[in-house]
């Protein structure tokens, strides 16, 4: 019998991340492998998750998101850190800030947490993604049982004073376009698994949190 499989719903036992898609290109076929994502887990003494950092720029994500992922490998976790402007260095350099290239950084972005999730590692991802459909949809590609919400909810205003990327002034003054929280939307997660406010909290308690929370679903 063959073991490759054309546009097949998953069988019941395949690992949860290691599946072949509902839809996809025609002549493509999906090649199980024999490693299940639970064997993984085991290997690597821990479940795969992704913190989904959501927030404006300026806002803190990078910094905690980098913090933590100091935290977790200094505690002998296996983490990393997906950040948004990484990744248009590479990945997503062919996509700006239009709401159809947003989606498709999230998607794209989602898929590779996704995959590392699968491979066992912790991922801290660092994106503004400002839709709420945007982030359901990263939520559906990775699963709600490994995706942790957690919006960082420094405001508008305090971001704009830090600017550290001259990124602000550039938008009030026309420079840049679709600028989220000046000239693009934001939306506020509605029930984020976290919440953290890096104008209140430092980095330390913001990233123990993070840790704590991550270690109190381990299993
Ligand atoms: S997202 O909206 O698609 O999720 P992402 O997190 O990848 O954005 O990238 C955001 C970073 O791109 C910001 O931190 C900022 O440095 C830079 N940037 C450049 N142009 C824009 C813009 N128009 N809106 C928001 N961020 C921008």
């Amino acid at each position: 019998m063959s073991t490759l499989k054309q546009r097949e719903a998953p069988a019941p036992d395949l690992p949860s991340a290691d599946q072949p898609a509902a839809v996809c290109a025609p002549n493509i076929f999906w090649h199980p492998g024999k490693v299940s994502a639970a064997a993984r887990s085991r290997q690597a003494g821990q479940r795969g998750a992704t913190v989904w950092l959501t927030g404006l720029s300026g806002a803190g994500k990078s910094t905690l998101a980098c913090e933590l992922e100091k935290m977790l490998i200094d505690a002998g976790r296996a983490a990393y850190v997906l950040d948004g402007d990484n990744l248009r260095h590479h990945l997503n350099r062919d996509l700006g800030f239009s709401p159809q290239d947003r989606q498709e950084n999230i998607r794209r972005s989602a898929e590779v947490a996704r995959l590392m999730n699968d491979a066992g590692l912790i991922v801290i991802a660092a994106f503004i993604s400002p839709l709420r459909q945007d982030r359901a949809m990263a939520c559906g590609i990775i699963g709600a049982d490994n995706f942790i919400e957690t919006y960082v909810s420094t405001p508008c205003q305090v971001c704009e004073e830090r600017d550290p990327k001259g990124l602000y002034a550039k938008a009030r003054a026309g420079l840049i376009a679709e600028f989220t929280g000046i000239s693009a939307p934001y939306e506020v997660p509605l029930y984020p698994a976290v919440v953290l406010d890096t104008d209140c909290l430092t980095l330390q308690q913001s990233s123990r949190l993070l840790f704590q929370h991550l270690a109190q679903r381990r299993n």
